[in-house]
């Protein structure tokens, strides 16, 4: 009996390092498994403007930064599963008035970053996701990454991939006569997907923006380093830079939607 409780506090110990051995052992002992389980992921729903959750290789950001350009509106997040590199979580979000993003809900990789591009051998990803939507909405979905002189340093590049375009655009230098935003270039096929280029500064940095020619991308699987490889053999983005943010996620402007990823993944090799 005295060496089964003692285990039980062995195993507990990693868990509840403040446990203090000469407690006695509230009510029943839950299973370690149990315990694994309660101590890895956080799925509850986080609504606060700056609210963080860390699971595995990831963290969910909440960061609703433009929210007080919204006349009204929320946005509540929350992980629903992580097993091993793959993370599953959905947002929520009303944003009424304002014309700029109100708020980039999205999970960051945590590992593997701070790497120059040119020490990168690939960097393969999934993102499966699905969208509710009631009325008209301005957003995207899309990865965002940033590339600086250093490592863990200022950003100098911001290079996005948008699997979607919900009546939004990208940043851009130059338009066309009607007011759209004109690409740098078109037909650019990567990850088995054509894409156009648009360039602009976001007034602190350079941002390089894919957008799909078409359509909307719900299942994306493929490996991002090829655009990063267009960049640096066309736009003058040297492969010495630092890869030192890599974020997915979704940029609302108005409109009411959840956003549910069932799965993604980001791995830097
Ligand atoms: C979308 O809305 C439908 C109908 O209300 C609901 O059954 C479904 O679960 C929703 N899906 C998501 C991804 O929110
Ligand atoms: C891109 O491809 C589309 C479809 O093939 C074509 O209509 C369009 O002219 C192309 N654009 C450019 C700039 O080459």
């Amino acid at each position: 009996m005295f060496s089964e409780r003692l285990l039980f506090y062995v195993l507990l110990l990693p868990f509840f390092g403040l446990l203090s051995l000469g407690a006695p052992a509230p009510g029943p002992e839950p299973s370690l498994s149990e315990l694994i389980a309660r101590q890895t992921v956080d799925t509850s729903q986080h609504c606060g403007q700056w609210d963080i959750v860390t699971a595995g290789p990831y963290t969910m950001f909440l960061d609703l930064w433009g929210a007080a350009g919204a006349t009204s509106g929320s946005q509540c997040s929350q992980i629903t599963s992580v097993s091993g590199s793959t993370i599953a979580w959905k947002t929520t979000w009303t944003w009424v008035g304002g014309n700029g993003v109100k708020s980039f809900s999205n999970i960051q990789l945590n590992e593997g970053i701070n790497k120059q591009l040119s020490q990168i051998k690939s960097m393969p990803s999934t993102w499966k996701w699905s969208q509710n939507t009631s009325g008209s909405v301005v957003a995207d979905v899309a990865y965002d990454l940033f590339t600086s002189n250093t490592a863990g340093g200022s950003n100098v590049n911001e290079i996005m991939i948008w699997l979607a375009n919900f009546n939004a655009g990208p940043i851009s230098a130059v338009y066309n006569s009607d007011g759209t935003p004109q690409a740098v270039a078109s037909n650019v096929s990567i990850a088995g997907h054509t894409w156009n280029l648009y360039t602009g500064s976001n007034g602190a940095n350079n941002v390089f923006s894919f957008l799909p020619t078409s359509g909307t991308i719900m299942s994306f699987g493929g490996d991002l380093l090829p655009f990063f490889t267009y960049l640096t053999q066309h736009n003058g983005v040297s492969t010495s830079q630092y890869l030192v943010t890599a974020q997915a996620g979704t940029e609302p402007t108005s409109g009411s939607a959840t956003l549910t990823t069932s799965a993604y993944s980001l791995v830097i090799n």
